[in-house]
């Protein structure tokens, strides 16, 4: 009788929804809402994670009471079947369960790593990639991820670097969307099967010294025009759902943060989506000195405006009392869960059955070739020395493959791979057996993993070198020592790797250096070793197929880095969008310190703003990646020299590919500010796209830039476009680009 009821009245919310009465469906809903009682309402806001076995039957008891409204970290169809069919067929109201999920970068088969994908500068292709995921998940009964990461990070040693993407505000914009895109598609149900969920707001990438879930100090210009961007812009894509973070910004901790949440996101940008915690993070207000109790913890974070808590009782515990109390007001309670319904209902939830079926309808394809072509231009080629790479496998006779992450279907997969299933992964020695047969291999681990100390088994990687024509060794870092939690202060290879190629160094034989890794790391004690640098992040599943393809020359790398490379620890945060500074420097100065004279006066050197002992380069720029072919820039023409607010500046230049290789080039423009009434940037990225070139081949490339698209936010909020002095330029990378100026006028 009472699921009849409820039957009946979601099913007139549904028709309203679908025939478009907006105004109709929002007061069924409100009608939903006030039938509710206190209990059920809390049970809305509470995100439980997956029972053990042995708690199933008080977890399901609690579903029957309403006390839950969505689950997190079941991936078992079985299992969420039956937490479904409870809340739907037992609880009071009858309303769904939201599932949540790590779905991050793939679900069974994995992709590289968020910052591999951003290094494609490829948006549909990361669309597609978290498409395939999104279908695989849903095919599972999760129907929500935590993803995307949107997190501006300039400090490598944040361990959750490996999941951003990257340094840059505009790229990880792009990225960002095509996953919520991917996700959610136009309508949530029945074209898309996941509700997204843009993380972590914010700021959360700026930890103090790069240490997981450290204090964040952000000034407020920066978290408009820095942090703030990406998530503005999965605003803006209807993003279901937003979560908060687990550190303090500027004093206030980001889960009751109301300027965050409630100020910026609700009423500013007009955010209709529901905001969850991070997980236990509104307990941990009390860890910040922000809250003494669970009780002023609940009402701090809902009077910030959190609508749901994940894996914490502060809601479920204290939301009734505090409302008895009169602390907080019913309506407060109500608004939240009228978001967090109103998502359910766009999954198409309530029609359970029907989306149950569409889902069937719609199996992952096969998503291999995905994996290995994003694998394929995430790669980024750091050196070449002469032109080693491709290897010519006609002049190999032996082949020695050498390392600890050569032949490891873990650990190339990288962080976040909860439900990634190894026996998908090609390792390189699975790839490279398979390219150049068993008989030309030679394989050694030389070391039991990154991290080892112990040396012993140098001596059999050494032999296998001194067989071979070439050594491609495949060092980096296992996924456990990035991801959350996982920051690091020496950014240096770990164990006894450096070594390891030092030595093998010393037998004069060309080296080709594979790097996995969950971040950038400082290669300098390396690099002078190694005739070739293919960099491929933890590259996912099919990480060993997708190095063979480059190189063995059947593709070209195209991938170019999303965030800068320090030459060492000490420089960072080094990142491309810096400021000018008063001193601006001049790396043509630099005066070696070696070289500097005793007693020389304190100002003979030029006093600019760099260190004395490294300069102020990076090791490699943002933006930057070779390829097996030499692409060549023309100077860039502008269609005028002054614009006017409402202009668009057309950039043109012609690109030639002057190398024997067909290749795909990022081209990316950058513009810059001169002078504005706060200081801006010496150039910030505003446009790419990848062009692809047959040999010989040139193209004329027009990028148009609306002027609107040059301006910035001040400390309000407000967006200002003020006249003045730009530039616009283009290059392979952010260190070399050619540039016109104009002005833009009242
Ligand atoms: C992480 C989130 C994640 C959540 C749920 C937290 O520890 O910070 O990114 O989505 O756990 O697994």
């Amino acid at each position: 009788m009472r699921f009849g009821w409820m039957v009946l009245v979601w099913g007139f919310v549904l028709t309203a929804c679908s025939s478009g009465e907006e105004g109709k469906q929002s007061r069924e809903l409100d009608s939903m809402l006030r039938s509710m009682s206190v209990p059920e309402l809390v049970g809305q806001m509470n995100l439980v994670n997956s029972p053990s076995k042995e708690d199933e039957e008080s977890f399901l008891n609690a579903i029957r009471r309403g006390e839950i409204g969505g689950v997190l970290n079941e991936n078992n169809p079985e299992r969420i079947e039956l937490f479904q069919r409870t809340a739907l067929n037992e609880s009071p109201k009858g309303i769904p369960l939201i599932i949540g999920r790590d779905v991050i970068h793939g679900f069974k088969l994995i992709f590289p790593i968020n910052l591999a994908q951003a290094a494609s500068w490829n948006p549909d292709l990361v669309q597609a990639a978290a498409a395939h995921s999104a279908r695989e998940a849903a095919r599972a009964g999760i129907n929500w991820t935590f993803s995307p990461m949107l997190d501006i990070t300039r400090d490598p040693r944040w361990g959750r670097v490996a999941e951003s993407f990257g340094e840059d505000p505009f790229l990880a914009a792009q990225m960002g969307v095509a996953m919520v895109k991917a996700y959610q598609g136009d309508s949530l149900y029945p074209e898309s099967l996941l509700a997204a969920c843009a993380k972590h707001f914010a700021a959360y990438g700026a930890v103090e010294g790069g240490r997981d879930y450290n204090t964040v100090a952000v000034p407020r210009i920066d978290l408009e025009n820095i942090h703030f961007r990406p998530f503005r812009e999965a605003a803006k894509h209807s993003v279901a759902s937003f979560m908060t973070a687990f550190h303090e910004l500027n004093g206030v901790p980001a889960t009751a943060n109301r300027y965050l949440i409630q100020e910026t996101l609700k009423e500013q940008w007009g955010y209709p989506g529901f905001v969850v915690s991070d997980w236990a993070s509104v307990h941990e207000l009390k860890n910040h000195g922000f809250a003494t109790s669970d009780a002023e913890a609940a009402h701090l974070a809902i009077g910030a405006g959190l609508d749901m808590e994940m894996s914490g009782s502060c809601y479920s515990g204290e939301l009734e009392k505090l409302l008895a109390e009169g602390k907080i007001s019913r309506n407060q309670l109500e608004a939240s869960v009228r978001r967090i319904l109103e998502v359910k209902m766009k999954l198409g939830l309530f029609q359970y059955d029907e989306r149950r079926a569409t889902i069937a309808q719609r199996p992952p394809r096969k998503g291999e070739d995905l994996a290995r072509e994003l694998a394929v231009q995430s790669a980024v080629l750091l050196k070449n020395k002469g032109q080693i790479l491709p290897l010519k496998l006609e002049s190999i006779q032996q082949l020695a493959l050498i390392g600890p992450l050569a032949d490891n279907r873990y650990e190339q997969l990288g962080t976040w791979i909860f439900d990634g299933d190894t026996l998908l992964t090609v390792t390189p020695k699975m790839a490279f057996t398979n390219w150049i047969g068993a008989n030309k291999l030679l394989y050694e681990k030389a070391l039991a993993n990154t991290r080892s100390a112990d040396t012993r088994g140098i001596n059999a990687a050494l032999e296998a070198g001194r067989h071979s024509d070439v050594m491609v060794v495949v060092v980096g870092e296992e996924s456990i020592l990035s991801g959350e939690a996982h920051s690091r202060a020496h950014l240096g290879l770990p164990g006894a790797q450096t070594k390891l190629i030092q030595n093998l160094a010393e037998l004069g034989k060309p080296i080709v250096l594979v790097v996995m890794a969950g971040r950038p790391l400082v290669l300098s004690e390396v690099e002078p070793f190694v005739e070739a640098i293919l960099y491929l992040w933890h590259p996912g599943s099919m990480g060993g197929s997708a190095l063979v393809d480059l190189i063995s020359g059947k593709r070209n790398p195209s991938g170019k880095l999303p965030i800068t490379f320090p030459q060492t620890e000490g420089q960072i945060p080094i990142y491309y969008a810096h400021k000018n500074t008063g001193r601006p420097v001049d790396e043509r100065n630099h005066v070696p310190m070696e070289t500097i004279p005793e007693r020389l006066f304190q100002t003979s050197l030029p006093n600019t703003n760099h260190y004395l002992d490294i300069g102020s380069l990076p090791a490699y720029p943002f933006g930057y990646g070779l390829s097996y072919t030499e692409y060549a820039y023309s100077e860039p023409h502008l269609n005028s020299d002054t614009f006017s607010r409402s202009d668009t500046v057309e950039l043109t230049f012609i690109l030639q590919n002057r190398g024997s290789f067909a290749g795909e080039e990022i081209v990316q423009v950058y513009f810059r500010d001169f002078v504005a009434s706060r200081t801006r940037p010496v150039k910030e990225l505003v446009h790419f796209e990848r062009v692809s070139l047959q040999s010989g081949e040139e193209k004329q490339v027009k990028v148009a830039i609306p002027v609107q698209a040059l301006g910035f936010y001040n400390e309000e909020g407000n967006y200002l476009l003020e006249p003045g002095e730009f530039y616009l330029g283009v290059g392979p990378n952010e260190a070399s680009i050619q540039y016109q100026t104009f002005h833009v006028i009242d």
